[in-house]
């Protein structure tokens, strides 16, 4: 038997999940990984490309754009869990390329008791959504990114939990671009400023 306080011992396990069937055209499962217990837990979406190839959280260009954006509000990489909603990658095969696909509501649903085993291990004060996909699936199908974004919504989940636009949404905001980082940095250190409140 396993030590049940150890992530190593959720992860092993959702090595094996079967779910939901992403598993099946997926790479590999890929889990949460940083300090535990960490202050800060950041949950994306799902796995990208290079996440499912590499089998760890944001490490393709969203990550890029999220380091960057933690460097902004003076919090490094390294101190905060990141995790995602749904840990296997979906996709459609366009060619040799594998396009992403959003995640039903019922594969985050599926997903959920391994999000929930994280927030039970790591402890964090305060988690930020990122995305409505991380939004939904932690905060219910009524929550409106758009209206809420930045602001602590009241959950069980964290003494603070925020949501913001998912750093993808930088890279497709094409001219728009600087004005999205600025919009993720903003709510970012919203987020962060409620620790010292
Ligand atoms: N997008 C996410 O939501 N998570 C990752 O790990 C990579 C890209």
């Amino acid at each position: 038997m396993g030590d049940h306080g150890d992530v190593t011992h959720y992860e092993a396990e959702a090595a094996g999940c079967r779910a939901c069937p992403l598993w099946a055209p997926a790479t590999q499962t890929v889990f949460g990984e940083g300090p535990v217990p960490a202050p800060v837990m950041l949950v994306g979406e799902q796995p990208g490309d290079k996440e499912d190839l590499a089998g760890r959280p944001f490490v393709g260009p969203a990550g890029h754009v999220l380091d960057e954006a933690l460097a902004e509000v003076g919090l490094e990489r390294s101190g905060v869990y990141v995790t995602n909603a749904v840990k296997h990658f979906k996709f459609v095969l366009r060619g040799k390329r594998r396009i992403h696909q959003t995640p039903t509501a019922a594969e985050s649903a599926a997903c959920r008791p391994w999000l929930t085993s994280e927030l039970g291990l790591v402890q964090p004060r305060l988690v930020v959504l990122l995305g409505a996909t991380a939004a939904k699936s932690l905060l219910g199908p009524g929550f409106r990114l758009t209206r809420c974004h930045g602001e602590p919504v009241p959950s069980d989940a964290a003494d603070f939990v925020t949501a913001t636009i998912h750093p993808s949404a930088v890279l497709r905001a094409g001219d728009r671009r600087a004005e999205a980082m600025a919009g993720l940095v903003a709510d970012l250190a919203a987020s962060v400023a409620l620790l010292a409140a």
